[in-house]
């Protein structure tokens, strides 16, 4: 558990529950794009950047990896549900075989909204890896074709995470819980 001025984060899945999911993924994906002559990884900055560099390693494929940066938290914990592309792909997509590589679909409008983009530069096949998805709190009717973990509708952090930028650099996922709360 690590402790803040104001609040806490208590342990929710670990290190080592994520390894293993990650390996388990990174399997399917090899699989589904057997054969590619070359595969772009598409992490979404920043909450996917561990998650991402963690994936990789494990596909055993031609790869390539390119970034995205989208915004709607502004620091908060509620989604803006506004999606801005704050930093494009280096690269072409066109004829390319596509993973995108998200760290948590919420309301999913950013999803939605990266989706629609990436599809109108028609990739020749696109599969979406979300490391943790919360059904429970979908507003628009996308999903991640692979998914880590379900979790329930609670704010969490680690493992490229954040709350207004900090607990990025935590090796597990955890939630985030107010003192006085309870
Ligand atoms: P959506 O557009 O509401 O689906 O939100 C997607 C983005 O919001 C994710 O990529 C995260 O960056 C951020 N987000 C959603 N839930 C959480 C959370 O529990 N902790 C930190 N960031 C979150
Ligand atoms: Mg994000």
């Amino acid at each position: 558990m690590v402790d803040h001025d104001c609040y806490r984060v208590e342990d929710l899945i670990t290190a080592k529950a994520i390894a293993a999911r990650v390996e388990a993924m990174a399997r399917e994906i090899t699989d589904y794009f057997q054969g590619t002559d070359k595969l772009v990884v598409i992490g979404l900055l920043r909450g996917s950047f561990m998650f991402i560099a963690d994936l990789v390693r494990e596909l055993d494929l031609p790869v390539e990896v390119d970034f995205m940066e989208t915004s709607s938290y502004n620091d908060s914990m509620e989604s803006s549900r506004e999606v801005r592309i704050m930093k494009d792909l280096r690269g072409e997509i066109e004829g390319r075989d596509v993973l995108l590589v998200e760290d948590i679909v919420d309301t999913g409008h950013t999803l939605r909204h990266v989706l629609t983009l990436l599809k109108n530069r028609r990739p020749a096949r696109m599969l979406v890896c979300a490391l943790l998805d919360k059904p429970s709190r979908r507003e628009v009717d996308v999903k991640a074709d692979l998914v880590g973990f379900e979790i329930p509708d609670e704010f969490v952090v680690g493992y490229g995470i954040d709350y207004a930028q900090r607990n990025r650099n935590l090796p597990y996922i955890g939630v985030v819980r107010f003192n006085g709360d309870d």
